[in-house]
């Protein structure tokens, strides 16, 4: 009986947030968000290449924690979600949607309130598997925020981000106007994969693998091997890619 009173309390607050993450709860209770639970199950399978069971792992720019419950629901050993502009932040979202799916889990995924920049090794120590998902191109700094995050990895480094200037072989990263990119003035920059295998290597990450996220069904990764590259690929065009980068 409690039981159930519990599960008609969650279906009503689960009608009062507004979602980033879809969700499919035990009692196959669906909250269905901006990014669908198809992408975001075709994502999880690239992200989690390796076994993350023992494993501790950082979700900066959590928000609604899919990826978070996620890495908990494939055995990492502790899971710490961090966010800040959509938690606390200047954002259009909250933390109500984290703390409802946290709740209905009973997960035990840890949560920090904090700025990509002010995450420390010093004061949290470093994580095994550290998730940079999402969140290069809203930052205005985007060589120091990776650097921040890259600090906090001990071993694995997984991005998601937008990348552009795909025919560009010099290491570079485009501007966009407010607005530019996704009608989304919080978009600033986005590099190419030069620009982040440079910046890896610099920050110590001696082996990095791009992939084309399953969002981008044209990725110029996809149409590598073809004579006709260049002609085909849009170097205006924005693409979405996954990093894999190992110390
Ligand atoms: C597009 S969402 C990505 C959410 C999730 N990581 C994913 O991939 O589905 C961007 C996230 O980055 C977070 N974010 C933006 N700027 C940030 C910053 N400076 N520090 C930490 N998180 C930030 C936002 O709050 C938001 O949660």
């Amino acid at each position: 009986m409690t039981g159930e009173a519990n599960m008609t309390a969650e279906l009503i607050d689960t009608t009062s947030v507004r979602w980033f993450h879809s969700f499919e709860l035990p009692g196959s209770q669906r909250i269905d968000g901006i990014k669908s639970l198809n992408i975001l199950r075709a994502e999880a399978d690239l992200f989690f290449n390796e076994d993350v069971s023992g494993k501790s792992v950082l979700d900066i720019g959590a928000w609604d924690g899919y990826f978070s419950f996620e890495a908990e629901r494939r055995g990492a050993a502790r899971v710490l979600a961090t966010d800040h502009f959509c938690w606390s932040g200047p954002g259009w979202g909250t933390k109500d949607g984290f703390d409802l799916i946290h709740r209905a889990l009973e997960s035990r995924v840890e949560t920090l309130d904090v700025d990509v920049m002010g995450l420390s090794p010093a004061s949290l120590g470093e994580f095994d598997i550290v998730l940079f998902l999402g969140v290069l191109y809203h930052v205005k700094d985007p060589y120091a925020c990776l650097e921040a995050a890259a600090r906090m990895c001990k071993n694995h480094l997984i991005i998601e981000t937008v990348t552009a200037l795909p025919l560009e072989t010099i290491p570079a990263m485009r501007l966009y106007r407010p607005g530019e990119l996704g009608d989304d003035p919080t978009n600033f920059w986005a590099p190419n994969i030069s620009a982040l295998e440079v910046m890896l290597d610099t920050f110590g990450f001696s082996k990095v693998e791009a992939i084309p996220s399953p969002v981008s069904q044209s990725h110029p990764l996809n149409k590598k091997s073809t004579p006709s590259f260049r002609r085909r690929v849009d170097n205006n065009g924005t693409y979405r890619t996954i990093i894999h980068a190992y110390r």
